[in-house]
């Protein structure tokens, strides 16, 4: 169930019951001359619509623009800086938690976020302490975490699932919307690996926006599956955090 297609009374019923709300947190940034920009906010939101319908637990607004500096020399990114992602994170955990929501699981899209929300949850947690209030749980688990997804794009992918522009992520967009599939040439089929320092320099190196990848092999019978392993695994994940609250 998501919160924007609640009413307060249902939130404050839902309240009584289960203090825990799934948060979707991606990216928009390019994903290659194939790859939808906002394809990790999608993915993150879907698997977490997923998460939220088979626990029951309620699902937050995506946060949809994060961490992704090193993706501004391509047109259409957008990037906040890291001071800002965790505010944007503290204030909306925090204004959830004045309703009394405790525990958070944040399902992630976009690895380059995970170093600032792992400083939004330190900030919030020294806040709080200083604050002498309730305590707040906060968990991130990353859609591809699940062993099941690594074994899907091991079958599918192997080496040229890359590392950036994912042929399982665009998998994923080519299932959920179909309409919008690009159907370009990659040339090379296969993108370069290596270290980056920042925007331009990822451009240079990367010319086309993928690290590693061959998206052009991604079909959408393959993201559907790569979807469903995401969100069963994120369940398990999900149920063990509750399990231990107070623990
Ligand atoms: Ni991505």
């Amino acid at each position: 169930v998501l919160l924007s297609l609640s009413t307060w009374p249902e939130v404050e019923a839902y309240l009584r019951n289960c203090d825990a709300i799934v948060v979707p947190i991606g990216s928009t940034e390019q994903h290659g001359p194939n790859g939808l920009i906002g394809t990790d906010a999608i993915c993150a939101e879907h698997v977490a619509c997923g998460v939220g319908g088979r626990t029951g637990v309620l699902v937050a607004p995506t946060i949809s623009v994060g961490m992704a500096a090193h993706h501004m020399a391509f047109p259409g990114s957008m990037s906040h800086t890291p001071t800002v992602l965790i505010s944007i994170v503290r204030e909306q955990v925090m204004a959830l938690a004045a309703h009394g929501f405790r525990n958070f699981f944040f399902v992630n899209g976009h690895g380059g976020n995970i170093a600032t929300i792992n400083s939004a949850f330190a900030e919030i947690h020294a806040l709080r302490w200083q604050a002498g209030l309730p305590a707040i749980r906060c968990q991130l688990a990353n859609w591809w975490d699940p062993a099941g997804v690594a074994e899907l794009s091991q079958e599918y992918y192997g080496d040229v699932e890359g590392s950036h522009a994912t042929a399982s992520e665009i998998a994923i967009t080519r299932h959920l919307f179909p309409d919008h599939a690009k159907n370009v040439v990659l040339d090379p089929a296969v993108a370069p690996t290596g270290e980056f320092h920042d925007a331009a320099d990822f451009r240079q190196r990367f010319p086309d926006g993928r690290i590693g990848s061959n998206p052009g092999l991604s079909e959408a019978k393959h993201g559907e599956r790569i979807l469903q392993s995401a969100i069963a695994g994120l369940v398990e994940m999900l149920r063990v955090f509750i399990a231990m609250k107070g623990a």
